[in-house]
């Protein structure tokens, strides 16, 4: 496709009496293709000439001479549109695609570059959120994403493991808790002591103290409270492990809030040096008033450090160890604020870098079923909804495939899938609601509608008894002429475009909406072109054909964390 377009500029620009650059940059796909396969709007150009576009993309229609590959210029008002001979597109898009398999998609662009993504990044001894899995699949995906455009991906669970909650969970522990309940009880168990300690606080406030004091011990390095906080944390991860194996997520560290403890006291001492910091009614802060960004609190009274503080440290610590291009924080919108305190606050400290951190916002993920709501006082247990998803999928392939091998590995890509998508699907600001029935439904917007549209070419191929490795051309691509081939040869082709975009973007959707309109018009696909029994010229192009658009959904898939079973 670069050739096609090189060619296209190449006349383009002589015709406009353009730079070569100029042209090239300003190709793009229309957006209905019927107009055909690249356009060149004239806008800027008449701009600068002080002319009607219309008037220029006409007299250039007039001006070129069209010669194979290109099949035809027409001015369309402002627009030049540009077709290609029968076939062209395909010849380069389609054979490409089958040559690249599994690498199509993947580039060098990002080489040398280094990003690293905190995401996930849980509480320990409490359940593992909705939104954590909200930032697990989105920032999973993004990370897969960078790699696949070459970027060295560091991926970072920030788990929630320090502050003064813990000093809390070891009060409550050592009255009311013992080991044998811990190890069987875990992480429901822990929340059970969480919740004890907040109604008692009410009836003795001197808890608190003992809470505060707790957590002092801890900081201090107190053995028996760093044992207590040691166990907390192992049961709690040993529970968010099982989940991620689940999602098929993995990190490239593990380095929670904790990690930073040591890192700390330099970070608030060269704050002090840099006279930034205020001592104001109970706490040391920085005033970020000026910046409309309110104050950033630093200490508390008792000294004890704050997710700010450790967040900071984790900044300079991380780009200090990566020495990275830019640094995102998948992170629900609610903490907005927080991070843009944090970002000024090491600008104010004098780190450029501050610059390539991003933060990485997500909306809310709720549930449609109020009886998995957590405001009815009922707590979600994700491990729970996974499950369950699995279950309804593995119940739904009986019904579809009773005689499917292997049902229990495709329930289980079908189910975990559904719940992917469904976080992937729309812009990650937006909210999502969670349906069961939506989700998990094979037609529409999901997941196993994906899959399905995969599996539904790897049947083609059984039915035609060929190895879709033994398609090996020479093509006769011309022969895909019609409308709904260029379509689904131009979709295939726009994949490069949807990864490029979702990189630049941080945005998995534009993937996963891309997909979903190859999907689309593979099924008119279907029904206006047969693959088995015509001609077998043509037959064995139109394979080739569908054999692109499967790897091209396959490659897309597993970019946003989905398997692509062979059937279902
Ligand atoms: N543990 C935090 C929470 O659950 C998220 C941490 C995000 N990462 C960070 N570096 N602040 O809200």
């Amino acid at each position: 496709m670069e050739t096609l377009k090189q060619r296209v500029a190449e006349a383009a620009a002589e015709a406009l009496g353009i730079a070569l650059e100029e042209a090239r940059s300003a190709l793009e796909p229309p957006r209905d293709p019927r107009m055909g396969d690249l356009a060149l709007p004239c806008f800027a150009l008449a701009k600068r000439l002080g002319r009607n576009p219309a008037e220029i993309a006409a007299a250039a229609a007039a001006r070129m001479r069209c010669a194979p590959p290109l099949a035809s210029v027409r001015a369309a008002g402002p627009y030049l549109n540009f077709a290609f001979v029968p076939g062209a597109v395909a010849d380069a898009v389609i054979g490409r695609v089958l040559a690249e398999g599994q690498a199509f998609g993947t580039s060098r662009a990002g080489a040398g570059q280094t990003v690293v993504i905190d995401f996930s990044s849980p509480n320990i001894a409490k359940p593992f959120g909705i939104h954590h899995l909200r930032s697990t699949v989105i920032g999973a995906a993004i990370g897969r994403i960078l790699r696949a455009r070459g970027h060295d991906v560091v991926g970072i669970n920030h788990l929630g493991d320090w502050g003064t909650q813990f000093g809390q969970l070891i009060v409550a522990f050592r009255r009311w808790g013992d080991e044998e309940r811990l190890a069987a009880g875990k992480i429901p168990y822990l929340l059970e002591l969480y919740v004890r300690f907040n109604a008692e606080k009410k009836e003795q406030p001197a808890l608190q103290d003992e809470a505060r004091a707790a957590f002092r011990a801890l900081e201090l390095g107190d053995p028996q409270a760093r044992a207590l906080w040691r166990r907390f944390r192992e049961v709690s991860e040993a529970e968010f492990r099982r989940i991620y194996d689940l999602l098929g997520v993995r990190f490239e560290h593990f380095t929670g809030e904790s990690f930073y403890e040591e890192h700390m006291p330099a970070v608030v001492a060269e704050l002090e040096r840099q006279g930034l910091l205020v001592e104001s009614e109970d706490a040391t802060i920085v005033d970020l008033g000026a910046d409309g960004l309110g104050v950033s609190i630093i200490k508390k009274a008792d000294d004890s450090t704050l997710y700010m503080t450790r967040d900071l440290a984790a900044a300079i610590y991380r780009f200090e160890t990566f020495r990275f291009s830019r640094a995102l924080y998948v992170v629900g919108a609610a903490q907005t604020l927080h991070f843009k305190q944090m970002f000024r606050v090491l600008e104010l400290l004098g780190r450029p870098f501050a610059k390539h951190m991003a933060h990485v916002p997500f909306g809310l993920l709720r549930f449609r079923d109020a009886k998995m709501s957590t405001r009815e006082g009922r707590v979600i247990y994700l491990e729970e909804v996974l499950e369950r998803a699995v279950e309804l999928a593995r119940s739904k392939i009986r019904e579809k495939n009773p005689g499917l091998e292997d049902a229990d590995r495709v329930a289980r890509a079908v189910g975990i899938g559904a719940v992917v998508f469904n976080d992937l699907k729309n812009r990650r600001i937006k909210d999502v609601t969670f349906d069961w029935d939506e989700i998990l439904a094979f037609e529409g917007d999901t997941g196993p509608y994906l899959q399905y549209a995969h599996a539904r070419i790897a049947s083609v191929f059984r039915k035609a008894a060929r190895q879709p490795a033994a398609l090996l051309g020479p093509f006769r691509f011309a022969l895909l002429d019609s409308q709904v081939e260029r379509d689904l040869t131009r979709a295939v082709s726009l994949y490069l475009e949807a990864v490029a975009r979702a990189a630049a973007e941080h945005e998995p959707s534009i993937i996963s909406q891309h997909l979903l309109d190859l999907a689309a018009v593979l099924n008119r696909f279907y029904i206006e072109c047969r693959i088995l029994g015509v001609d077998p010229d043509l037959s064995e192009a139109r394979l080739a054909l569908v054999r692109a658009a499967q790897i091209t959904l396959r490659n897309g898939l597993a970019l946003l964390g989905l398997e692509a079973p062979d059937e279902m």
